[in-house]
């Protein structure tokens, strides 16, 4: 099937999403407002969400797994936020002064997550990774941050580099060189970026001991979710705390992602491991921009203002502690932290879903590994039946990927973020009966893709196997190259 049969009820489903897609392609790049959200053949345009689905313009009812790029775990418009928003909106909708909300927020935070001794809020998971790393640069008076091959961390320089490449420019550059994601980063900014290879530890261990008296910070995301997902395998995390201990880094846990998703307390309370410091965000902001730093009280102090220009540390933002935010961020955490049954939920229905989606791949016999911790999950379309490593999801069908998930979305299941290499999550507000429906259509599209793979190999000239057969047998292999 060529790749545009796979996207032909998507297109003929969204007519006006196209026609204003292309009104707002005129003005604004990509017809987006972040490089993520574009995808081909056009993004569609969002009319509302409530629950669990999004409706578009073009009247289709969406079972959404991108939730808010992870922020909506209580789902679209959920009422007891809204109304708390609607409340703080009668009370000034920016203060910028300290108030009650903001300290009954952080005292939420800190009980939710007691490794945060002191808290300081932002705007966005970019800021607060930029903050927290700046923090922890001047408490050790050390340059030099370490960050994950394959992590994302947002869109700050420091954080962009060694992500979402391919094994060739890892092959020209070299083990664990940075190497900047696109153009517009300094060569110096690079400079001072130490790459990992994340559940390595003796990888890990080598390039720290090589880069020691320069390396302050070490940022990781507990989950490697920038290539997708991929669980911490064989105590990585706990290792990887014994060893930054060691050397006098300090560890920064990134759990914009996963706080307040895979437990109450996040991946610190899931895999029980301290971090010296800890950024949070998406799902703390109940679906308003809310995020934040925070971690050990000798390192937050740094921030203390009052030292004058050239000893302080600076973080600052208008819109810091933005009261609508914070007033939602308080009401979402509350919630969850009256609600412990909503992880055993969503737990439940990861298992059932990725569990479901690897079942049904390999009754479809399409090579693909499910990769999922609780209710973040990625299909990858490999012949691998683990992916431990940001290298190892190089061996993953990218095409293959994209043809199924618009296969998907044309029968409106979102199946995450439109980007390969992304990935799908799980809110309160689904059901299992979502979930069925879900795997229903998703079965479909592997069946469309398998059927694709069958015939790509039937097609595959025999002389070329032939030739690869000869080839196996002068370098004397016993079997034959495989055939796909
Ligand atoms: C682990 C992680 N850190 C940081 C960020 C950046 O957050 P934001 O998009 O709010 O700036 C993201 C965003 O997806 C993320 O997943």
């Amino acid at each position: 099937m060529p790749a545009q049969k796979f996207s032909r009820k998507y297109v003929t489903r969204h007519k006006k999403s196209h026609q204003l897609w292309r009104r707002a392609a005129r003005f604004m790049p990509g017809g987006v407002q972040s490089n993520i959200r574009f995808f081909r053949p056009h993004p569609f345009v969002a009319d509302y969400g409530d629950g669990a689905y999004i409706y578009d313009v073009d009247g289709n009812k969406i079972l959404d797994f991108m939730m808010g790029f992870g922020s909506l775990f209580l789902g679209h418009n959920n009422r007891d936020i809204a109304l708390e928003v609607i409340k703080q909106l009668e009370s000034g909708s920016m203060l910028s002064v300290t108030t009650e909300l903001d300290i009954a927020y952080v005292e939420t935070i800190q009980k939710a997550i007691p490794s945060m001794k002191k808290v300081r809020l932002a705007n966005s998971g970019t800021e607060a990774t930029m903050h927290s790393l700046r923090t922890a640069r001047s408490y050790t008076g050390k340059d030099k941050i370490a960050k994950a091959e394959g992590a994302y961390h947002g869109g700050q320089d420091y954080a962009l580099h060694n992500l979402d490449m391919d094994s060739r420019a890892v092959r020209k550059e070299g083990n664990y060189r940075p190497i900047p994601y696109g153009r517009g980063i300094p060569k110096k900014v690079s400079e001072t970026v130490v790459i990992y290879p994340y559940n390595d530890i003796e990888g890990t261990a080598q390039v720290l001991e090589e880069n020691a008296d320069e390396v302050g910070a070490l940022i990781v995301e507990p989950v490697l979710c920038g290539a997708g997902v991929i669980a911490p395998k064989n105590n990585y995390l706990k290792k990887l705390r014994q060893l930054t201990r060691k050397m006098g880094i300090v560890l920064i846990f990134d759990e914009v992602l996963t706080g307040f998703r895979l437990a109450y307390g996040g991946a610190q309370e899931y895999y029980n491991i301290r971090p010296d410091m800890t950024c949070f965000g998406k799902i703390a902001g109940g679906g308003f921009p809310l995020a934040g730093f925070g971690g050990e009280k000798q390192i937050m102090d740094v921030l203390e203002p009052g030292k004058g220009w050239r000893n302080l540390t600076y973080h600052g933002g208008t819109y810091n502690g933005h009261p609508i935010s914070v007033a939602a961020g308080l009401k979402a955490l509350q919630i969850l932290g009256e609600h412990p049954e909503y992880y055993n939920h969503v737990n439940s229905l990861g298992r059932q879903l990725f569990g479901g989606l690897q079942d049904l791949a390999d009754d479809r016999r399409l090579p693909a590994w499910v990769e999922y911790v609780g209710s973040i999950g990625n299909v990858y379309f490999t012949t691998k039946d683990e992916i431990r490593g940001f290298r190892d999801t190089f061996s993953a069908n990218t095409k293959r990927w994209w043809n199924w998930f618009i296969h998907c979305l044309g029968n409106n299941v979102l199946f995450g973020i439109p980007n390969t290499g992304e990935r799908a999550f799980i809110s309160a507000v689904h059901t299992e009966e979502d979930v069925e429906w879900a795997l229903e259509v998703a079965d479909n599209g592997f069946a469309a893709v398998a059927k694709q793979v069958k015939r790509q190999r039937e097609r595959a000239p025999p002389v070329k196997l032939q030739a690869l057969q000869q080839q196996a047998a002068a370098y004397g292999e016993t079997s034959a190259p495989p055939s796909v």
